[in-house]
């Protein structure tokens, strides 16, 4: 009877953990489909801008707008030199190997994919950028983690707003928060967010993005399997705060000496949901 029951319970396991990396293949996909949208609009628009100084310039013969075109252009071609790093940065960096990661490169380069977007919807965005340790970490996840949560934000405040990216240090993690200031979420949707497909958006907004559901499940499953935790606070009307914790271990544990407790701060620990 017990034999029996501690099948059924490692059948559960099994499945839960089978299910959980579907979930993070599919968001991975609408991610990488979401991600080829944003940076051919970005590239498009860097095209654009060079296209047109480029005509200028070649129309009116006068130093003055032949320099003023030459120096809008070598600033497009500087924005697209950035894009495809970042492009490059995330398709290179595929490998689900825990690297040394800086964390502040990893927001720089998240920021650059999304700047227009988030212009273009009228949201400022204020860093406020910590000086912290590296951590061990899967560098192409947590910028997934990151996009998810900033499209979120974006979407929360359809007529626009302040977004606060923030990094910081404690003694135990390396936090990063994502403020927004947007219609917040009301406590008996807060515990299921998280839940896979659980969405109240009608479905993907006119960039392509959200209403699957999957966004914050796929986040939290990448931050669980780095060791940390994902906290929210929201407040109806005044906007949401999400922040991811991550531990600042500068090793992943070996079994041996995580066996004999001796690295504590590296253990898993559970992700707080609502909080
Ligand atoms: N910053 C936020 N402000 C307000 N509500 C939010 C915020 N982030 C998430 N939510 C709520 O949580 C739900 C789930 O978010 P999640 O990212 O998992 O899915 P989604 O955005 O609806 O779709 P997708 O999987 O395509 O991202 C959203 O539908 C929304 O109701
Ligand atoms: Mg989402």
């Amino acid at each position: 009877m017990i034999d029996s029951q501690q099948n059924q319970l490692e059948q559960l396991v099994a499945e839960n953990t089978l299910l959980k990396q579907r979930v993070d293949q599919m968001q991975r996909l609408t991610a990488l489909g979401e991600l080829v949208s944003t940076t051919t609009h970005e590239f498009n628009n860097v095209l654009m801008t060079i296209l047109n100084y480029a005509k200028m310039g070649m129309r009116h013969r006068d130093d003055a707008t032949r320099d003023k075109a030459l120096d809008k252009i070598y600033t497009a071609a500087e924005r697209a030199n950035k894009i495809t790093n970042s492009v490059l940065g995330m398709a290179r960096n595929r490998s689900n190997q825990f690297e040394t990661t800086d964390m502040v490169k990893l927001i720089e380069q998240t920021m650059v994919l999304l700047e227009r977007e988030l212009s273009k919807y009228r949201i400022s965005v204020e860093l406020q950028i910590e000086e912290v340790p590296q951590i061990q970490a899967i560098g192409n996840q947590l910028q997934q983690v990151l996009l998810n949560l900033l499209i979120n934000a974006r979407q929360a405040m359809p007529d626009g707003g302040q977004l606060i990216v923030r990094l910081y240090a404690d003694d135990q993690f390396v936090n990063l928060a994502v403020r927004d200031f947007g219609t917040g979420i009301p406590q008996d949707k807060l515990k299921k967010i998280f839940q896979p497909y659980f969405s109240t958006k009608d479905g993907p907004d006119e960039s392509g993005k959200g209403g699957t559901g999957l966004g914050l499940a796929s986040c939290k499953n990448i931050i669980e399997a780095h060791g940390g935790k994902i906290r929210v606070e929201s407040m109806v009307g005044k906007g949401t705060c999400f922040t991811l914790k991550l531990p600042t271990g500068q090793k992943r544990p070996s079994p041996l000496v995580a066996a004999n407790g001796l690295s504590a701060a590296a253990q898993p620990m559970n992700a707080s949901a609502a909080e």
